[in-house]
């Protein structure tokens, strides 16, 4: 989420439409936004950006972008984790996702693990900094998937991407 750079184009695009809606999920919180792993950007970089925020008013910037165009029927605005609002979604019933959390490899799978289940069949899902090295192994175990046009297909799909990628990760 952070600033609601693709949240706001999103709700506005609805509103002209008179439909759909979008939901964006942001903790707003240091301690979430923090990353680990090795990333493409260095972490002193990394670090350095989750402590110069601000996250409160980020939260309430962002929020109050949403009231002032008057997307609120639209568009609305979590402040949570990604994991703390899977439940609130029923499966099949997302048209659109687009992850674009925190990129530390653990966090990726437990976002593929919490969401695939809510994707409707052929629905779109869209993995920001996909080039990111330390995310890769979340990507092949997608493409690997039996049913790739339909990751909800089994039942059992987020857990297999799991086990996919720590079982690589394990042997690497
Ligand atoms: C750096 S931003 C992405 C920036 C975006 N590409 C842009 O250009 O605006 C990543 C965001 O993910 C959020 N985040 C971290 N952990 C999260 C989680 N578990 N659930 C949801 N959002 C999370 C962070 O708070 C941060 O705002």
């Amino acid at each position: 989420m952070y600033r609601g750079r693709s949240l706001v184009p999103q709700a506005l695009a609805f509103k002209s439409l008179g439909a759909g809606r979008v939901i964006a999920i942001d903790p707003y919180l240091a301690a979430a936004a923090r990353q680990t792993d090795d990333h493409e950007v260095p972490l002193v970089v990394l670090d350095d950006f989750v402590e110069r925020t601000d996250w409160d008013s980020l939260y309430l910037e962002t929020q109050e972008r949403l009231t002032r165009l008057g997307v609120g029927d639209f568009g609305e605005l979590r402040r949570m984790t990604s994991h703390e609002a899977a439940d609130s979604f029923a499966d099949r019933s997302v048209d659109m996702l687009h992850i674009d959390g925190n990129y530390d490899l653990a966090a990726v799978l437990d976002d593929l693990t919490c969401y695939l289940p809510k994707l409707r069949h052929r629905a779109y899902l869209v993995m920001d900094d996909a080039s990111w090295q330390a995310i890769r192994p979340a990507l092949d175990a997608l493409d690997a998937l039996d049913a790739p046009d339909d990751p909800c297909g089994a039942s059992s799909v987020s857990t297999t991407v799991a086990s996919a990628v720590w079982g690589r990760r394990a042997t690497s």
